[in-house]
Parts: structure tokens; C-alpha cells; sequence
């Protein structure tokens, strides 16, 4: 079965009681028995981990060369600072999907670059939850074309 890692970035554990105004009531644990479902329905592998460190993400992704078709990525605060995590992405090649809750171009102007962006397959951006579960069909599509 094809594999879809998911990566959730800095500070996106606190969902459901971090900037409400901003990010909405949704929880992190919401959002992944969403993605789990959704998964489970097409018939891929999914795993799931958070994480406020830049080196571990990066090392995840360096391993996932071995075992991972996809990446759905929220890179968070990262998206806008991280080289090391986008040369991870374009190191092992896996594609990636890039995921923002909000809408990162209708922002304050620090959030418009994303450095992730020129190395994903695309990016989906202000949706809310939405986002990750569009991500993930977009995600599927890529893992079930590279299959054929
Ligand atoms: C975010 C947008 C980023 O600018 C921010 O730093 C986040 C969340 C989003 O999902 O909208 O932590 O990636």
C-alpha cells in the first residue's frame, strides 16, 4: 500500500486554543482522525507526527526516502524560515503537498514567501481543516499515478 506521511510543524498542537480568531476551534487530533478516515477510504498507508523541531522534521523527511510516497506538509512557522526542511524535500525528491490552514497571502507580509513552495508538488492555503483534507486527495492522486 502507498504511504502518506503527514507533518504538522511548530505550535500546531496548541489548534483549538492557539489565536482561536485566527485558526478556528478545530484540534489537531480533529484534523487527523479526518485525515485517518479519509486514508483508510482510499486505500493508503498514513502516518502522522508533530513536531516543534526543525532537525527532527528534517531527519524525518530524510528517512521517509526509504519507506514514504508522499508528503503532506504543514511546515507552520517554518514554511517562512526553513532551507533546511525545503533542501530536505528537494534531497529525497518525495513529492510534498503543502498545507496552510489560513490563507498565507492575504497575511501580514512576512508569510507571503514560503520557501517550500518552489520544491512541492502545489499548495493548498486558507481553507481551515479543508486544506488538509483536499491536501490529502491531491497527496492520493500523486501516490496513485506514481503506482501505475
Ligand atoms: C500556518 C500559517 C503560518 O504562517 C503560521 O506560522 C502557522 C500556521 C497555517 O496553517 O495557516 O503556524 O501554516
Amino acid at each position: 500500500m502507498p504511504k502518506i506521511l503527514v507533518i504538522h510543524g511548530p505550535n500546531l498542537d496548541l489548534l483549538g486554543e492557539r489565536e482561536v480568531d485566527i485558526y478556528g476551534k478545530v484540534s489537531i487530533d480533529s484534523i487527523n482522525k479526518d485525515l485517518k478516515r479519509i486514508a483508510k477510504e482510499k486505500g493508503v498507508d498514513i502516518e502522522i507526527m508533530q513536531s516543534n523541531h526543525e532537525g527532527e522534521i528534517v531527519e524525518r523527511i530524510g528517512k521517509a526516502r526509504r519507506d514514504v510516497d508522499a508528503l503532506l506538509i504543514n511546515p507552520a512557522a517554518y514554511t517562512h524560515t526553513s532551507v533546511a526542511i525545503r533542501d530536505a524535500i528537494s534531497a529525497t525528491k518525495i513529492p510534498a503537498v503543502e498545507v496552510h490552514l489560513t490563507n498565507i497571502y492575504a497575511r501580514e507580509e512576512f508569510r507571503h514567501t514560503s520557501l517550500i513552495a518552489p520544491v512541492a508538488a502545489g499548495q493548498v492555503s486558507g481553507f481551515g481543516k479543508e486544506s488538509y483534507t483536499l491536501g490529502l486527495l491531491a497527496a492520493v492522486s500523486i501516490v496513485k499515478k506514481k503506482k501505475k
